[in-house]
């Protein structure tokens, strides 16, 4: 399918940040992995304010995406699963552009035959665009509403994971994926990722 006729592809965000905020507060009730996810939000705006200085970037659905992105935990904490289930909320509601950033979060990326097993469609799941990019890097330098580094998080989740081999070996291929990816747009825009997420989240996640 062309890029212009997918919906998920196409057009700037229509899903406004408000309404966002309020499914995620309607599926998450008091839920703690709502604090994950506006603090992922937060930190999602500030680097979509950097980055509109050299891309075209939508910075709303940036910082909605990034709100949603782990919204499945209403459902499951399984670390692939809770990704699945937000695509189907989100695919079911209509916001087709954020629910493929659920799915193609888990591991920066599920390829179709790992996404059909997982009860996706017969697709690849792979971020597209800076935007799908972005959000996983994102999503790896913060650990629960706290700012991180990816070391920190690699090992984290390594502790978390114990024991599941072939879950570990595709962190360490997410890891480096992220990895390249921050080391580019450190050299573009003259930063350290993980020195702003030091700094937009140090002071706790902030109003959203
Ligand atoms: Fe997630």
């Amino acid at each position: 399918m062309a890029a212009g006729h997918d919906p998920a592809l196409s057009g700037r965000s229509s899903l406004k940040y408000g309404d966002a905020l309020s499914l995620v507060d309607r599926y998450g009730k008091d839920a703690s992995w709502i604090r994950h996810c506006k603090a992922v939000s937060v930190l999602a705006k500030r680097y979509a304010e950097i980055f509109s200085a050299g891309y075209d970037l939508d910075a709303g659905f940036v910082r909605t995406a990034a709100l949603l992105h782990d919204i499945g935990r209403y459902k499951t904490h399984d670390p692939i699963m809770h990704g699945v289930e937000g695509y189907w909320l989100l695919t079911n509601l209509g916001y087709h552009r954020e629910a493929f950033v659920c799915a193609s979060h888990i591991l920066c990326g599920l390829e179709r035959d790992e996404a059909v097993r997982h009860g996706l469609p017969d697709q690849d799941f792979i971020p597209r665009t800076f935007e799908e990019r972005l959000i996983p890097v994102i999503d790896s330098l913060v650990e629960f509403d706290r700012p991180t580094t990816l070391h920190a998080r690699v090992a984290s989740i390594q502790r978390r994971y114990q024991g599941n081999d072939a879950y570990l070996q595709r962190i360490e291929q997410a890891a480096e994926k992220v990895q390249r990816f921050m080391d580019h747009v450190n050299r573009e825009f003259c930063i350290s990722m993980e020195d702003v997420a030091a700094e937009t989240l140090s002071a706790g996640p902030g109003i959203v």
